[in-house]
């Protein structure tokens, strides 16, 4: 038998975390011969829910779930762990301000940096889902003392994959026709879904889709405002997909990039494409082996796709002034 892989979830009670651990657990993350042992980290007001979540996770009797440890104290959380997935994070409330949300979730991703730096196994990677994830991320990052900056990442799939699925829908093929789709930026509403880079059955979109207004326009708009359209459907925000977005982003990232394709997720910047260096940015990257990556050189962003960019990346720049004095 494989040596597990060790796998912690922060907001393991959570929304997001009931849909995604029975993923993992079901081996839909690292394939069916590999066997995980699950670190489940909650806040103690979540603990109870948790307890329903293991009972249920027992249950399953996967073949492939080696252990489950809940906590809600986070050097046993990420002890031994190989990837530490931060969901949970504190929702923003109504009358609460953008930089107050950023403040207290900050303190958060200080702790959980720390201890991830302490416990964690040495090749941890570390992808970061609460919001707002990016600078989450920075956070958690800078605090993680000793742990390489390229093993964090900040989750922009789910965008990924909500702008595949429209362009396909669009030009009326199947979704696995569409590739090299770049999410630029940060995950919220400045987000930029590149049309510009992007392929359908290897032709560029632009060739496929003559709709230039749509694509400009509501393309773009609804892969945005996606989050916020699925809440006003269905009075709960997207957990399933979100959850898959984690899946896939995992899968991704330990599995070879197919030729010539990429895929988004936000990484720390050293200056690509002119994105300021040290912010956590989406970019199209790619890897040969599963274990370590690189961004994709010499993807062309025209005029339009510069200042999508640059409004994206202007607004990370200013979350990271708001949280400066979390950052040692
Ligand atoms: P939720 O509110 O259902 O669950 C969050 C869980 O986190 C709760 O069980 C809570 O007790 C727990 N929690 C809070 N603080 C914690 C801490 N310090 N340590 C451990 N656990 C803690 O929320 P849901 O729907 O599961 O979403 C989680 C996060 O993911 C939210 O911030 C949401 O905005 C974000 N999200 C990100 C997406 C992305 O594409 N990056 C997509 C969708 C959601």
């Amino acid at each position: 038998m494989k040596d597990p892989i060790t796998v912690s979830v922060t907001g393991a009670a959570g929304q997001i975390g009931y849909s995604l651990l029975f993923r993992i657990a079901s081996g839909a993350m690292f394939g069916p011969d590999q066997p995980v042992n699950l670190r489940l980290i909650e806040i103690e007001p979540g603990m109870k829910a948790l307890e329903g979540v293991v009972m249920e996770l027992d249950d399953c009797a996967f073949p492939t779930l080696n252990e489950v440890v809940p906590t809600c104290d986070l050097n046993e959380g990420f002890r031994g762990t190989n990837w530490a997935l931060l969901v949970g994070s504190v929702p923003r409330k109504a009358g609460m301000e953008r930089k107050d949300l950023l403040g207290i979730n900050g303190k958060i991703f200080v702790g959980q940096g720390k201890a991830i730096a302490g416990n964690a196994a040495s090749d941890v990677r570390t992808l970061v889902v609460g919001n707002p994830c990016n600078t989450n991320c920075l956070i958690a990052m800078n605090a993680a003392d000793g742990v390489p900056n390229d093993r964090f990442f900040a989750m922009t799939r789910l965008d990924e994959n909500r702008a595949k699925s429209q362009l396909a829908k669009k030009a009326g093929v199947h979704q696995n026709a569409v590739s090299n789709l770049c999410i630029w930026g940060n995950h919220s509403a400045t987000q930029y879904p590149d049309f510009t880079n992007a392929k359908i059955d290897g032709k560029a979109v632009t060739d496929v889709i003559s709709d230039r207004a749509w694509l400009e326009g509501e393309f773009i708009s609804t892969v945005q405002q996606r989050g916020a359209a699925i809440i006003q459907a269905r009075g709960a925000s997207s957990a399933a997909s979100a959850a898959n977005g984690v899946v896939d982003t995992v899968k991704s990232l330990t599995n070879p990039t197919p030729a010539g394709d990429w895929t988004s997720v936000a990484v720390c910047s050293n200056g690509e494409f002119g994105i300021d260096t040290g912010l956590i940015a989406s970019m199209p990257i790619r890897t040969s082996d599963g274990k370590s990556w690189e961004v994709v050189e010499g993807v062309e962003i025209d005029a339009f796709s510069r200042d999508r960019i640059d409004a994206s990346v202007q607004e990370l720049k200013e979350e990271r002034e708001a949280v400066q004095d979390l950052m040692s």
